[in-house]
Parts: structure tokens; C-alpha cells; sequence
């Protein structure tokens, strides 16, 4: 069984096929897409090392060739020398205008190959093919590309969308159990931030999926890549709605701050705490109810997630550290931090309206937690 969720950008348009099995059609879905059957593909070492070989095998199926760079697995590959690597490898293997650059990996090998593919020649098309949870959901969707600068992450790149998404849910089969819960966190996100029945859905089957139950994996991306094209098609380049699907990042920009962007803490670990923070936050403004922050967290708790402050292993800055580091984040405006805020599950809104003494009180409360 294959999903295909269409993103409607006009002549930016493309589709996301969702299902098992994909890399072995991936010569087949990508071959009318190209002016000759060749393709350079950039990818990790780990993800090189499993899964590299069926990729190949079926892009030769339909006849094309590829050519790979696999750079070092982590963060520190969204960096500047190994965007430089890749542009000129991509030069090196004489990619035109017209071929087709593939972005094989998470999230870091789809934002660097995506903003290496949008600078070479001043635009070269790109298909993704994610390999994680949190890239089939979030980052391969919606064309934020880029890499990280010494100031903070993310601060240097590009919107460009790829011309196809093949998010092959067998593959998620090798992550860690780590990595498939911290891609969860994503995944929790969509329905807190705008589906109340995705949410209670995800409360029912959600432990399934993460035991591999195939249809329940296909059935949550599907839905995460549904609610983000539908927000992305009204508001590519976020000028407004699109800054939902920042629901827990603020806090979680600063906690990955504070732990180094380190094994410590990884990011869909630190959005799920940031989105169980962001519901303590709109409780204690009187926005939802009590209630819906002890439900996100007893969901958290019962898929076995890192939830509150104390979760997290070594020390924390206090409070005023922490909003220090929150000051650090790209969307500060007129220096007021924005914070998506919730009115109840499925009901995220934008706000830059947050005291600074209750933004105080509820980290000072998750950090005496830990003691
Ligand atoms: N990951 C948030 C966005 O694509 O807008």
C-alpha cells in the first residue's frame, strides 16, 4: 500500500509517496522526472551502509545510474566545509541544470543536499528520500533547506522544494529505538498543534507503530505529511501559519543549545519536551485547561519519551539562562521571543504576548523538578 499526499505549490508542485517498498520502485518514480538516467545522489555513511546498495538496485531497474558522496552521520555535517565538499563533487561528477541531485538520509543530509542542490547553478531540481522518522514527516516536506552557523542552527539557507518526496516506511526498520521516538516527537506535534482526533488516534496506535505495525507507520506519516503540506501550500516561505509547526521549538532551540546539540538531547526529544512546556505555559495563562499538558505528558510517558526537564542527564542553565538562549532564536521580532501557545489539543496559535514573569515560573517549576 502506497499514500500519496500532493503539495500544491502551483509550478512547484510535487507529490510525497508514503509506503513500503519504495526504494525498489525509486527508479520507476524518478525516471520521468529526468532529461538523462543519471543521478548524484548525497547521503550519510550510516544510512550508506544499509541501504545504499537497494537504492542503487533500484534505480537500475529503470535504467539509471548514480553516482555518491557519503559524508560523516551528525550535525556537524550542516556545516560550511562540507556544503563546499558537496557543491564541488556535484561540479566534479558534472551535474547539469537539468539533472537531478538526491538527497539520501535525515534530516541533516536532506537540508544540506537540498541547499547544495539550490546554489549549484543557481538551481538544480532535487528529490528527497528520507530515512528517518522526523525527515518523513517534517524536513523532507515543504523546502526549508540550509546548515547551521556558529551562531545558531538553521541560520543559513535556502526555500527550495524538491521535485518528489519517497518516504519508504521499511526503511525506518534500522533506527534505533531512540531515533524512531525522537522522530515521534514530530509526529505528536501535527496533532497537538491542529488535529485533536490525530491526537487521540496517536494515543490508541501509536505504540503499534513504533513496534513496527507497517499500516500504523504509513497511517501516522501520512497524516504528518497531509497537515504539513496543507500548511505549507498556504504559507511557504512563513509569513504566518507555517510558524505553527514550530510548536516546542523555542524551548527546544534553547535546551539543544544548553546540551551542545549533543547526544545529550536530540531534536525531536527536545520538541517533545519543548511542546509539554509550551502546554504547561498556555495552562498556567489560563488558555486550555490543566488537563490537556497531563494528557500530552502521560502520552509521552506511556511511548516511553523523554517528557519533562529532569529527563534530560547533566546540568541545565536556570531559567534566565534558558531565556537567554530562547533570545538566541531566529524568530525573535523587535526582540519579542514568539511562542506558538495552545487553546487545547489540535488548537496551537502564535503569540508574542507572553509574560516574561510566567515564562520565569513555569522553567523555575520544570527545573526544581529535577532536584
Ligand atoms: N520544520 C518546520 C517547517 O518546515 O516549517
Amino acid at each position: 500500500m502506497t499514500e500519496i499526499v500532493h503539495v500544491p505549490l502551483g509550478s512547484r508542485a510535487y507529490d510525497v509517496h508514503i509506503g513500503a517498498g519504495l526504494l525498489a520502485r525509486s527508479g520507476a518514480l524518478i525516471a520521468p522526472l529526468l532529461k538523462r538516467p543519471r543521478v548524484a545522489v548525497i547521503t550519510d555513511e550510516t544510512v550508506a551502509a544499509l541501504h545504499l546498495d537497494s537504492l542503487r538496485a533500484g534505480l537500475a531497474a529503470a535504467g539509471i545510474t548514480m553516482e555518491a558522496l557519503a559524508l560523516p552521520p551528525g550535525e556537524a555535517t550542516k556545516s560550511w566545509p562540507h556544503l563546499t565538499r558537496s557543491v564541488e563533487w556535484l561540479l566534479e561528477q558534472k551535474v547539469e541544470r537539468n539533472d537531478m541531485v538526491i538527497a539520501f538520509g535525515g534530516g541533516v543530509i536532506g537540508d544540506l543536499a537540498g541547499f547544495a542542490a539550490a546554489i549549484l547553478r543557481r538551481g538544480v531540481r532535487f528529490v528527497q528520500i528520507p530515512t528517518s522518522l522526523l525527515a518523513q514527516v517534517d524536513s523532507s516536506v515543504g523546502g526549508k533547506t540550509g546548515i547551521n552557523a556558529p551562531q545558531g542552527k538553521n541560520l543559513i539557507g535556502a526555500f527550495h522544494q524538491p521535485s518528489l518526496v519517497l518516504a519508504d516506511t521499511d526503511v525506518l526498520g534500522t533506527l534505533t529505538e531512540r531515533d524512531f521516538l525522537a522522530g515521534y516527537g514530530e509526529v505528536v506535534k501535527y496533532g497537538l498543534l491542529g488535529d485533536y482526533n490525530f491526537f487521540q488516534w496517536l494515543e490508541d496506535n501509536a505504540l503499534s507503530a513504533a513496534s513496527g505495525d507497517m499500516a500504523a507507520r504509513i497511517a501516522a506519516v501520512t497524516r504528518s505529511v497531509q497537515m504539513k503540506a496543507d500548511i505549507v501550500s498556504r504559507d511557504e516561505t512563513e509569513q504566518g501559519e507555517r510558524a505553527l509547526l514550530n510548536l516546542g521549538h523555542t524551548f527546544c532551540h534553547a535546551l539543544e543549545a544548553a546540551t551542545g546539540y549533543s547526544d545529550r538531547l536530540l531534536h525531536g526529544e527536545g520538541v517533545a519536551i519543548g511542546c509539554a512546556l509550551a502546554f504547561e505555559l498556555s495552562a498556567r495563562l489560563g488558555l486550555c485547561s490543566q488537563e490537556d499538558p497531563s494528557r500530552l505528558r502521560a502520552h509521552l510517558r506511556q511511548m516511553k519519551m523523554k517528557t519533562d526537564l529532569f529527563d534530560i542527564e547533566g546540568d541545565l542553565p536556570n531559567a534566565d539562562g534558558l531565556i537567554a538562549l530562547m533570545s538566541q532564536d531566529k524568530k525573535v521580532a523587535d526582540g519579542k521571543l514568539t511562542f506558538i501557545l495552545a487553546h487545547g489539543i489540535g488548537q496551537a496559535f502564535i503569540t508574542s504576548d507572553v509574560p516574561r514573569e510566567m515564562l520565569q515560573a513555569v522553567l523555575r517549576d520544570a527545573l526544581a523538578a529535577r532536584d
